[in-house]
């Protein structure tokens, strides 16, 4: 049994960083609603070796009306507890302190940069800051944003931090080893954050630091094992991370029990097909069956130029190609899917108490009840970064793991307007080149190549065809445009600056080669207003 952290979540746009920080400790951590069932808490720290609870911060405030509040229990069970901005208020609050709002203070609200002082020479932020002041205090570069501050510590507490409009940015009961902090240490803008949280988890709550992917494999192979018996199980492979990963520890744990169905709609990249079978099937020896939908795919998208028709069309095929082929494995008991912590995350339903429900995968529907398949979900507590890492504990390339993503509807989205083999043919070259350049050119700033630096790029086909000259001769053919994008989230995101010479030679390349594109645009839009893909 792992040592492990609690995290109670009130809302915070940033609760997952969080968890991420003490998973970076190397200490397993789980959110759960902070009104989840007080002897879930009870049995996740008595019985299931959680070492201490972190409340996170959230957008409610403590000084209006039915506000959220902690189990009481949190604060009974003798273990660590550290309140995060909200956490902090609502900690303060239950603990007979006060907490009033900015406007009661009459103050701003609070966002961004602030530098904190430390006081108090406390166990948590013993030795931690970034400079000292020539007076000799502590001071750390944090991140703020809260309306309400903590105005009176609750019996028990001495201050820990503070800083000129927030006399009490942090607070500390010794003795019961309760924290607080109004600002945030879980993001990046506070540079010891991670060092604050990993004496918290390690120090305070005293967590071995057992939570390593190595170890982890034998783990979750065991489990898979157990679970699954002498059943056969079915995945869908899409070529995607979290398919691609999944396939590879199952297969780990149960060998031919696993077969895989990848339906190849067409719409894939360059030799992505290829690539799939040569890994999973050449190499590991993953029972693979492939399914060549090409044809069907594109009788059902002719004519078809509205997006999000052509996305329906797409969705809806692949259900049925996936379903057919699937019934065709009598035996199988399981489907598993490459369901990730964040799709658990955001699917349990806010404030319902621990209520998780399952969101299907982009590219697999569900599959006819009379097969009664049970779901095996063995990613279902991972982060994207532990399943990359997993990724490649398993032996899968690291190329492959560390790719952009990759939408459900492939290519269909990609070629605007009515989808056409030959234009998924020209695309499919086009985009290859662009990838390729941006892996081979290196930035000297920082020694990454501009795959690594981008976070998606690609090539799109616009069905529109202009004139060019070639040789002696007049040229009349398509155009291609090139995205690319940086961004956190994927919900908004900048294009990249990528270097001149690097785009003059991936158009040159293109035009050059591509026999039926005589033009490359670059596209500069950032999202919002514009989306990453075109369609
Ligand atoms: P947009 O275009 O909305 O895309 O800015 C945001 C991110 O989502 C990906 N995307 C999809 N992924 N199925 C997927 O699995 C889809 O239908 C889909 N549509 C967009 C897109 O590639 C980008 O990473």
């Amino acid at each position: 049994m792992h040592d492990k952290i609690l995290i109670l979540d009130f809302g915070s746009q940033v609760t997952q960083l969080i968890a991420r920080r003490v998973r970076e400790a190397k200490v397993y951590s789980e959110i759960h609603p902070y009104d989840c069932d007080p002897d879930f808490i009870r049995r996740f720290i008595q019985e299931e070796g959680g070492k201490g609870i972190i409340l996170s911060g959230g957008p409610n405030s403590v000084t209006q009306g039915e506000s959220p509040r902690a189990p009481q229990i949190v604060f009974e069970l003798g273990v660590p507890v550290l309140g995060i901005c909200y956490g902090m208020q609502t900690m303060a609050t239950q603990l007979g302190g006060a907490v009033a709002s900015a406007e009661a203070l009459g103050k701003a609200r609070e966002f961004g940069y602030a530098e904190v002082r430390a006081h108090g020479h406390t166990e948590l932020l013993k030795g931690i800051q970034d400079f000292a002041t020539t007076q000799g205090h502590g001071i750390l570069k944090v991140w703020m944003s809260h309306g309400d501050s903590v105005t009176t510590l609750p019996d028990g507490f001495k201050l820990m931090a503070s800083t000129d409009s927030c006399p009490i940015a942090g607070m500390a009961d010794e003795a019961r080893r309760f924290y607080a902090f109004q600002f945030h240490p879980e993001v990046t803008h506070t540079l010891q954050g991670p060092a604050i949280l990993d004496r918290f988890v390690r120090t305070i709550c005293a967590c071995r630091g057992d939570w390593v992917m190595g170890d982890y494999i034998s783990e979750a192979v065991a489990r898979i094992q157990e679970q699954v018996g002498s059943d056969e199980v079915i995945l869908g492979l899409s070529g995607g991370v979290d398919s691609s990963v999944a396939a590879a520890l199952i297969h780990r744990a149960i060998g031919k029990q696993l077969t895989c169905v990848f339906v190849d709609h067409g719409l894939l990249r360059l030799n992505e097909g290829a690539m799939v079978m040569e890994m999973f099937a050449r190499n590991l020896g993953v029972k693979v069956i492939r399914v060549d939908a090409e044809h069907d795919f594109m009788s059902k998208l002719a004519g078809v130029s509205d997006p999000e028709a052509k996305r329906k069309i797409i969705g809806k095929e692949f259900v049925e190609v996936f379903q057919t082929e699937s019934a065709k494995i009598k035996n199988a008991k399981w489907l598993a899917q490459g369901t990730i912590y964040p799709d658990v995350i955001e699917s349990a339903g806010k404030g319902k108490k621990g209520a998780h429900t399952i969101k299907s995968h982009h590219n697999v529907g569900g599959l006819p009840d009379d097969m009664h398949l049970q779901l095996l979900e063995p990613l279902r507590e991972l982060f994207k970064d532990e399943v990359r890492e997993l990724g490649v504990a398993l032996g899968l390339p690291r190329e492959m793991v560390y790719r952009h993503p990759f939408p459900g509807p492939g290519l269909g989205v990609r070629i605007l307007g009515e989808v056409k083999q030959e234009f998924a043919n020209l695309l499919r070259r086009a985009d290859a080149i662009f990838i390729e350049e941006l892996r081979n050119t290196i930035d000297e700033a920082s020694g990454q190549s501009w795959y690594d630096l981008t976070s998606q790029a690609f090539a799109v086909f616009l069905p529109v065809k202009s004139v060019g000259v070639m040789g002696d001769g007049r040229t009349y053919e398509y155009v291609v445009a090139l995205r690319a994008v940086q961004t956190q989230d994927f919900m908004t995101a900048h294009w990249a600056h990528l270097p001149h010479e690097l785009l003059g030679k991936v158009s040159n390349r293109i035009i050059n080669e591509v026999r039926g594109i005589n033009r490359v645009v670059f596209d500069i839009s950032g999202k919002p207003p514009s989306t990453i893909e075109w369609e």
